[in-house]
């Protein structure tokens, strides 16, 4: 939530900002604004609505200067407006901060500061922080003993970034709860909340912790503790490109993305199970017999689209290594008092390592003694920092906030991690696991295959465009594909729609069907497809229009449905990988049909870092 940049140097800051907000635009888009020093003040720009309109008053109104900072925001208190924007000042206009999280206490402070005589223009919590650091510059700290003594006061989430009137070449960052990175150039410095916003100028980067405060110089970066110990930190080389981060061509990142997995499903897969090797390779995944001998519950933990290839996680760990697995979504879990013991693995899924929910289960999971995983995409995330094991995807940059390669990416670790699971503990032999990992490496041309025929997805959706209520439906691992296809449809198309098992259909929904309803059968187990098929016949009935999603060869299903997508055929338990690529192009062209912003969907933002 939120995008913050940061840049101190000897070049135009300006344009360096607007090019870090343009990487990070995926973190919030209903305001944006920057902060620049002129050498002699602070000038701010900031406006409603999408980087394109901060950007035409940018150009309507030059500002220059070689320190700034900039924001794009996903409101959280008070509503999308000029004055709601960040940079926020203080009331002399000493102080400017930008600001990603939630200041739980900050109505506290407010009501101190409003005692103290400050006025207050917003209504957001970020404010408080400006004039609360103005008012402890006021009172004779320096500006950086200014932050440290304000920040001390404040409780929540938070990454910040902020200059001073008096310091034109000081930029100073926070972070608790929120990622920040920072980036060392020649003779200039940056800060962002993500890495792409930083590719254009440097390569090296440092990972701020919780609680540390970075104060940077065009020639040094210092970071310290919250006593303001020095903290030595070894700098982390980005081996990822930039055009990973960019359309490349494309329409939409969401396009590129889709059409990134068989790229990113072959390397996920390829990296953990080498071609030419025995077996799985974990690395130092700390997975073996001994330590799985002494977990006797699993729990899979996430949000979004994660939760749903965490469901699949689960399904098969379950299914096939026979261990009892309780996955739940992470904003539900930390509140539901979890049986936790040394004797529990945590699982958690995060594409960005940040998701607030989910870290928070982590950290309740560790508080009481159990193991934790963390399947990532995001190197050097919270997650992937706090966890004691890391399984990184591979899967590059997601910009798009509809998850897409990231899920597939994800669901491969999780057969990956099933048959490690299944061959230690003694549920897989040698010989399964070989037809399993045969299958697996066919997985990546398969999908290339159903990317090939996109046209078959984007006439349906043409077709379907006018639908009023979509309901998707499936049995066993075909139900969790559903739900996963579902959100995509909800996320970026803005359509109402449903996942239901199908044999739960009878005992509600399907008083809702009618003839503006479009079901989507997922139909890849072949051993369920009989009754999947009798669910098609009901709601037809009932005048839905139908399509299925099966694997090639199953002409029964065409019988009933009105459209059938085929998929190659696989494994069952592989399937759910293939047959999610059709729901993606699905939802993908309804959106394009509907005229719908699919990069940045209304209301959602790709990182969700506050509660
Ligand atoms: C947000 C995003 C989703 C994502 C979810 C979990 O809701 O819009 O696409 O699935 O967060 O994010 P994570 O980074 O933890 O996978």
């Amino acid at each position: 939530m939120c995008g913050i940049v940061g840049y101190v140097g000897k070049n135009q800051a300006p344009s360096i900002l607007i090019d870090g907000l343009n990487k990070l635009e995926y973190r919030g888009y209903d305001s944006a604004g920057i902060a620049v020093h002129d050498g002699q003040n602070i000038n701010i720009l900031k406006t409603k609505g999408r980087l394109s309109n901060l950007i035409k008053l940018v150009i309507e109104n030059p500002l220059t200067g070689t320190l700034g900072i900039g924001h794009t925001r996903w409101a959280t208190h008070g509503a999308p407006s000029d004055v709601n924007s960040h940079p926020h000042m203080s009331e002399d206009h000493v102080i400017a901060v930008v600001h990603n999280g939630i200041i739980e206490n900050y109505m506290e402070i407010k009501a101190e500061l409003l005692e103290k005589g400050y006025h207050f223009i917003s209504e957001t919590d970020t404010e408080t922080i400006a004039h609360l650091i103005d008012c402890y510059y006021r009172d004779g700290f320096s500006f950086e003993d200014a932050v440290f003594k304000a920040v001390s006061r404040l409780e929540g989430a938070y990454a910040l970034s902020i200059i001073c009137r008096d310091c034109p070449g000081t930029l100073i960052a926070v972070r608790k709860g929120a990622p920040l990175v920072i980036g060392k150039g020649e003779g200039e410095n940056f800060i962002a909340s993500d890495i792409p916003a930083l590719l254009n100028y440097t390569r090296e980067v440092y990972f701020l912790e919780d609680n540390e405060i970075a104060v940077l110089t065009e020639n040094s970066i210092t970071i310290y503790d919250k006593d303001k110990n020095v903290v030595n930190r070894d700098i982390y080389h980005v081996t990822w490109d930039i055009e990973a981060a960019e359309k490349s061509g494309y329409a939409h990142f969401m396009l590129k993305e889709i059409h990134e997995q068989p790229k990113i499903v072959r390397e996920t897969i390829l990296k953990r199970v080498p071609e030419n090797g025995d077996g799985i390779v974990l690395d130092n995944i700390k997975l073996d017999k001994q330590e799985l001998d002494n977990i006797d519950r699993i729990y899979v933990v996430a949000c979004g689209t994660a939760y749903y290839a965490g469901l699949i996680g689960k399904h098969l760990i379950e299914k096939i290594c026979r261990i009892p697995v309780i996955s739940e979504v992470a904003s539900e879990f930390r509140y539901m008092d979890p049986i936790l013991d040394e004797r529990t693995l945590l699982i958690v899924v995060s594409q960005s390592g940040e998701t607030a929910d989910t870290l928070e289960a982590l950290r309740i999971a560790k508080r009481n003694g159990a193991r934790v995983l963390a399947i990532v995409n995001a190197v050097g995330s919270s997650i992937a920092r706090e966890a004691d094991d890391v399984f990184y995807i591979l899967a590059g940059p997601e910009i798009a906030v509809a998850s897409t390669k990231a899920y597939s990416a994800q669901v491969a670790a999780m057969y990956i991690l099933t048959c490690h699971i299944a061959l230690a503990v003694g549920k897989m032999t040698e010989e399964e696991f070989k037809a399993i990992r045969d299958e697996l490496y066919t997985l990546p041309s398969k999908i290339e295959l159903i990317l090939q025929k996109e046209n078959v997805e984007k006439k349906l959706a043409e077709k379907y465009k006018d639908v009023r209520n979509v309901f998707f439906i499936g049995r066993g691992l075909d139900y969790l594909v559903s739900q996963e296809g579902s959100l995509k449809l909800k996320e970026i198309a803005y359509l109402h729609s449903e996942a239901y098992a199908a044999g739960e259909l009878k005992h509600g929904p399907i008083a809702m069907i009618d003839e503006n309803t479009l079901v989507v059968a997922i139909a890849a187990q072949e051993e369920l497809i009989e009754k999947t098929i009798n669910n098609i016949k009901e709601v037809k009935a009932r005048g839905a229009k139908t399509m299925a999603i099966a694997m090639k060869g199953n002409t029964k299903i065409a019988e009933v449905a009105d459209d059938v997508i085929y998929i190659p055929r696989t494994m069952g338990i592989l399937a759910p990988v293939l047959a999610n690529i059709p729901n993606q192009l699905f939802a993908y062209y309804m959106a394009l049909s509907l005229g719908t912003d699919i990069d940045k969907p209304r209301n959602l933002a790709k990182s969700v870092t506050v509660e």
